[in-house]
């Protein structure tokens, strides 16, 4: 392996301009996964197409049912990577881009650099940072209205997964009018929207790839979920330097979240031979990195691991959709307000559980990937370490380990659970669920 270009991260830059140092992307996205923890993919090739047919003159269809499709955007990686906004912004069309960002971001400093980007490529930038964590739906339409009354092209987002969801809230709106609420679900974003540029700055929701947008309705308290292929932004600007300034407890919810992301694409009834790899190899640069990243905040090397991961997360998940952890996580973020990955990482050890009681097999390559030795075990123990594992990474960053820590009450179950079944998320769960079933996982993880 070669040895890393540079050990620490600059962090905010007063003036716009290029970095001290631009690391390669494509030295990173080439870096070969370990083998040994990777499924054979081919061996997966499945027996009733042993040969495939040659070209027809006629037109006929042939039977599409192996056919998969995997739908990413542009990506720009690698430290100092957000000076290049600016320019994604003009590639695009952009002359007054639609800057979504919030107090937090502000605070950092990242959002003046985002700023400046921006201006020196010669665009005039509008900035909106009235958004909050878990944004809610009226945050959306405020700003939606502030994006109409500006004369706005290009829509970027600097943030984390709530400014990025909130920015493609102003662009379903632009495209598609009505209120933000009315999109919950698949495909119900019909019209063309704005372009996107999104420019993460926590590792990882995965909302700068994804085809997700979440949204909090205030009036019901919960979260809607809505999925849509024209929601993949155009261009994601990863540039781990914006990682440097989270606060343990972010770093720690997000990388939870990445993992979980990681963990439910592989196993989702959705994944696919083009999924599965990203899943593995983000599952296992979690493993590798998100505590190296608290130990050394500052560190280069477990920072763009951790970036990398959350891409790779995104990548998967955006594809191979997700499943329980996420369904039942979206309903108490509604009703609760909080940090989504922390969520994530209280349920998640116990839906891996509950998805490995009918088939543990999937669970053993993710399991090789973060290091667990699989070798003469049968499945359902190495699905149980891996839970345990899971477990053991969540205390190691400081995640509670229950839900009533986070204040969610026995009385709250049943509510939850009926939600839950609404969520999208449950349909890719590779387990059928009842309200039972889901209640008294929530009762278990409480
Ligand atoms: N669209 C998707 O595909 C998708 C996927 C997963 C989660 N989500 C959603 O993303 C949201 C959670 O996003 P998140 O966990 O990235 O956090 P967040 O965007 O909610 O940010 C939380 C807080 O941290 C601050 N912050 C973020 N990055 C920072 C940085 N680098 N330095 C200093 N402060 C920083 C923000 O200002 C904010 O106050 C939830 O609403 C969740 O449902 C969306
Ligand atoms: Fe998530």
């Amino acid at each position: 392996m070669t040895q890393p270009q540079h050990t620490v991260l600059a962090s905010v830059q007063a003036t716009a301009g290029a970095p001290a140092v631009v690391d390669s992307a494509s030295e990173w996205a080439s870096k070969p996964s370990d083998p040994a923890v990777l499924v054979d993919l081919a061996s997966e090739l499945p027996d009733r197409h042993p040969v495939l047919s040659g070209p027809q003159r006629t037109g006929a269809r042939n039977a599409p049912v192996e056919l998969v499709k995997f739908h990413v955007p542009e990506v720009v990686f690698g430290p100092g990577a957000l000076s290049e906004l600016g320019g994604c912004v003009r590639r695009l069309g952009g002359r007054r881009p639609f800057l979504v960002t919030d107090p937090g971001l502000a605070a950092a400093g990242w959002a003046d650099e985002a700023k400046a980007h921006l201006r020196n490529a010669g665009l005039r930038p509008v900035v909106w940072t009235d958004v909050t964590p878990n944004p809610k739906d009226m945050e959306i339409e405020a700003a939606y209205r502030r994006y109409q009354a500006s004369g706005s092209d290009v829509i970027v987002g600097v943030g984390g997964g709530s400014c990025i969801d909130a920015a493609k809230g102003v662009a379903i709106l632009s495209g598609n009018g009505g209120h933000i609420l009315g999109y919950a679900g698949i495909d119900r974003v019909v019209q063309p929207i704005p372009p996107m540029v999104m420019a993460p700055s926590t590792s990882g929701t995965g909302a700068d790839v994804s085809q997700f947008a979440i949204v909090s309705d205030t009036t019901n308290n919960i979260k809607i979920t809505i999925i849509s292929r024209t929601l993949v932004p155009d261009v994601s600007v990863i540039d781990p330097r914006l990682l440097t300034t989270m606060p343990d407890s972010l770093n720690a919810a997000t990388g939870l979240d990445a993992l979980t992301h990681a963990i439910e694409s592989f196993v989702s009834r959705a994944h696919n031979r083009l999924t599965d790899r990203h899943a593995l190899t983000a599952a296992r640069l979690v493993a590798a990195n998100l505590a190296k990243t608290i130990d050394e905040p500052m560190a280069a090397e477990p920072r763009i691991g951790m970036a990398q991961a959350a891409l790779e997360a995104g990548m998967a998940f955006t594809n191979a959709i997700l499943g329980a952890t996420h369904a039942m996580s979206h309903q108490v973020g509604g009703l609760l307000d909080t940090p989504h990955g922390v969520v994530n990482g209280v349920l998640l050890p116990h839906v891996i559980r509950f998805n490995a009681a009918t088939d543990p097999q999937r669970f053993v390559p993710l399991a090789a990937a973060i290091g667990i030795d699989t070798t003469n075990a049968p499945a359902d123990e190495i699905a149980e370490s891996l839970a345990q594992r899971v477990r053991q990474l969540a205390d190691a960053v400081g995640i509670p380990d229950g839900l009533a820590k986070l204040g969610v009450a026995e009385t709250d179950l049943p509510l939850l659970a009926t939600t839950t079944l609404n969520d999208a998320c449950l349909n890719t769960n590779p387990r059928s669920a009842t309200q039972t079933d889901i209640e008294d996982l929530f009762r278990t993880a409480l």
